[in-house]
């Protein structure tokens, strides 16, 4: 129970920016883990069920069993676009609130999915590997050949906001023909400036030379990414993940990669990251990073403040800028 008149405590398991923390320093008690120790489940938990806010990142998984042991906590402000570590349901029955950090990183991860493109299309990762191993002994015709990204055709399964960033740099860049797959078509007028058209998936991934995955991540979507589906890519097409690693069953995308069947891909996200499959790390044709598509200095910085706005507004309006479950703000 926080005493009447106690400053609301928070609680940030991660490092996270200096300034930052001093801003919440200034409205509440902080705990922090700047040392970036390693915590164990059982430390976490306690850490948290002494905090009436925390500021999470990815990585912490809030669901009902640490609810149940977190009484006096009332929200988390998780410093990410995607909350799949947050049971919502759960929070919202606990009566804990929950906030993201979208738009803020909008254009930088659609960089980043670009810069991915480029780099699995382009063989970039492959050839600096060559070059650095001193293999390079002459110029030759087809030396490190890739696939052309301008005037070639991109899949983007998700459209949403990062999914239309990443369409307006192909349609308007790169010339690209834009085809996407999304749960709704969008309206007409965003549809034109994205300068792409919705398909069916399975098309999408028939027709497609790249295909990127933009999509949140939810049970449902878990391994829509599977031999059914890599068998409908063209040959030698490329797929291109900065969403979440569940979407895709990676066993199945290493043997279409050994058969010969997909060209490359690029992986920002991994199903059980910070571990990677083996089978992953021993394959040339593919570029492989971890979970950074968000992070330039400039943006880490905002979502991290804008996570923390949300938990001043909260404590001190009780309201929250980007709530994910708003019920619990009415109740
Ligand atoms: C996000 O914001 O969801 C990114 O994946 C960073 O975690």
């Amino acid at each position: 129970m926080t005493p009447v008149n106690a400053k609301p405590k928070i609680y940030i398991p991660r490092p996270n920016f200096p300034e930052v923390i001093g801003r919440l320093e200034s409205h509440f008690e902080v705990v922090h883990n700047q040392a970036d120790q390693a915590l164990t489940a059982e430390q976490f938990r306690l850490l948290a069920s002494q905090a009436d806010g925390l500021l999470t990142t990815g990585s912490d998984v809030i669901n009902e069993s640490l609810l149940k042991a977190c009484p006096q906590l009332k929200i988390c402000a998780n410093m990410a676009v995607g909350y799949n570590n947050f049971d919502l349901l759960s929070m919202t029955r606990a009566g804990v609130l929950a906030t993201n950090t979208p738009d803020v990183l909008t254009q930088t991860t659609a960089d980043f999915g670009f810069a991915l493109l480029m780099a699995c299309a382009r063989r970039l990762v492959e050839s600096e590997h060559f070059l650095r191993d001193q293999q390079w002994k002459q110029w030759r015709y087809d030396l490190m050949a890739g696939q052309d990204v301008h005037g070639s055709t991109l899949g983007i399964i998700g459209m949403g906001r990062i999914g239309q960033a990443v369409a307006k740099r192909a349609s308007m860049g790169f010339d690209m023909k834009v085809i996407y797959h999304n749960r709704s078509v969008l309206p007409a007028d965003v549809e034109k400036a994205c300068g792409a058209s919705w398909v069916e998936l399975d098309a999408l991934l028939a027709q497609s030379d790249h295909v990127m995955l933009v999509l949140p991540y939810s049970p449902e979507c878990h391994h829509m990414i599977g031999a059914r589906q890599l068998s409908l890519m063209k040959p030698g097409a490329h797929l291109i993940n900065i969403a979440r690693g569940g979407l895709i069953d990676e066993e199945a995308l290493v043997d279409a990669l050994e058969r010969g069947h997909l060209g490359g891909f690029a992986l920002d996200v991994f199903e059980g990251e910070p571990q990677i499959n083996p089978r992953l790390l021993t394959q040339k044709r593919v570029v492989l990073t971890p979970h950074i598509a968000s992070s330039t200095i400039q943006t880490r910085l905002k979502m991290s403040n804008l996570a923390a706005d949300n938990l001043i507004e909260f404590f001190s309006r009780r309201q929250a800028l980007t709530p994910l479950n708003p019920e619990v703000l009415e109740k």
